[in-house]
């Protein structure tokens, strides 16, 4: 028995449409698919026996869109959850959701949400159009004044470092939403992710997204237009207010215990039998998926992963967050350290500071945390 914080990923992989940057693991549809939640609670069951009873500090409903799901099928997930598991006070419960989606706010409200992450991307017309998005200006507003309505936090995901976007554009841009003092922005540059359609484009030349000089500098500039507004850029893509920081997301960037179920969906937990880390992995099929929790009871492949896979990982995600890497604690879980040499190197360039044994990216590191992850690495 373990009283570490456990949090509770759920992915709902379905989109009323797939927009034609995003590689998550995602399937066109509109619908509530009644089998493939009853799978969700059948693998909830699963985890819930073999974890015995350890208390939820966070649920998240991520996708794909769950904003699809039926406010009922939220509610019952969340019931079912709490009575497995009970849950930790003043847990985080978020859900994403897409802007055409706010019709379903209240309900999503009563069924137990009390976070939501609305996906505006943008409130210009131009932009969503050219990000391939199914809603408007109009309706990111209308969702945002709903959420701001029905949710104790919202958080907004906004990309840029869009075709054609002026470190001027994305200036005006930023700082219109920051004026209505947002209490929690996910602000990602665009991602050309192999595959996409935005990939396809980019290699016919019909897209010609900014390049690393400019990306840089309009990242830049997210971080002080985000921290003038007086929000704390508590992550590489991740600003709030005091006290606003997701629960949930901090579980991954802190290596803490999470359950994934749903196609797709990852789990890292303490092996608390015979020490070290389990990775668990569901297939991404929302069919295949079912079909395994029906047969087996367990919609997830589970593996043990060695202690350097633990230490790099934890490095990987450590570095991202403000609060910094404890490098004696990476070192008390795993027994690997980080390359102090290169860390040296990495502390003289100005691309990290080490403060009693405490790493941190430096505003410049930031720009390079997963090639910093890697040299750090053992
Ligand atoms: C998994 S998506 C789910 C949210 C929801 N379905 C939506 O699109 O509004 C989470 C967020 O990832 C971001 N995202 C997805 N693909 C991206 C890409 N290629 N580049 C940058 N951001 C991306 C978007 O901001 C999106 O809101
Ligand atoms: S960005 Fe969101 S809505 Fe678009 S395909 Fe990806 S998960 Fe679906």
């Amino acid at each position: 028995m373990t009283d570490a914080p456990l949090g509770l990923y759920v992915h709902w992989p379905y989109c009323a449409r797939i927009c034609p940057y995003c590689d998550f693991n995602v399937y066109k549809a509109r619908g509530d698919d009644e089998a493939l939640f009853q799978s969700l609670v059948a693998d909830l069951g699963y985890w819930a026996e073999r974890l015995e009873r350890r208390s939820l500090v966070s649920i998240h409903f991520g996708g794909g869109t769950p904003s699809l799901m039926t406010p009922a099928q939220i509610g019952e997930l969340i019931g079912k959850a709490e009575l497995m598991f009970g849950f930790a006070p003043l847990i985080e419960i978020g859900l994403e959701a897409n802007p055409n989606d706010s019709d379903g706010f209240e309900g999503f409200r009563a069924a137990g949400i009390n976070r939501l992450s609305l996906g505006v991307q943008s409130f210009q017309d131009d932009a969503l159009v050219a990000l391939g998005r199914d809603h408007d200006g109009a309706a990111a507003h209308r969702s945002h004044e709903l959420a701001r309505k029905n949710f104790d936090a919202v958080s907004l995901d906004l990309i840029y470092a869009r075709e054609g976007q002026t470190l001027a554009d994305w200036e005006a841009e930023l700082t219109a939403i920051l004026s209505e003092q947002p209490g929690h922005v996910s602000a990602y540059q665009l991602t050309i992710e192999p595959g996409t359609a935005f990939d396809r484009r980019v290699a016919r030349g019909e897209l010609i997204p900014p390049g690393d000089s400019l990306g840089a500098e309009l990242y830049t500039l997210t971080q002080t237009l985000c921290a003038d507004a007086g929000m704390t850029g508590y992550e590489i893509s991740n600003h709030c207010r005091e006290g606003q920081s997701s629960r949930h997301n901090r579980l991954y960037w802190e290596g803490a215990d999470w359950i994934g179920i749903g196609p797709g969906a990852h789990g890292r937990m303490g092996n608390f039998r015979s020490g070290g880390r389990v990775a668990s992995t569901t297939v991404l099929k929302p069919a295949a998926y079912i079909e395994q929790v029906t047969r087996t009871g367990c919609g997830s492949d589970i593996e043990t992963l060695s202690a350097l896979d633990e230490a790099r990982e934890r490095i990987l995600m450590g570095l991202r967050i403000s609060d910094g890497l404890d490098i004696d604690r990476i070192t008390a879980l795993t027994g690997h350290s980080i390359d102090l040499e290169e860390a040296g190197r990495l502390e003289r360039q100005g691309l990290i500071g080490i403060d009693d044994r405490i790493v941190r990216l430096t505003p410049d590191g930031r720009l390079y945390a997963d090639g910093i992850a890697q040299l750090l690495c053992p």
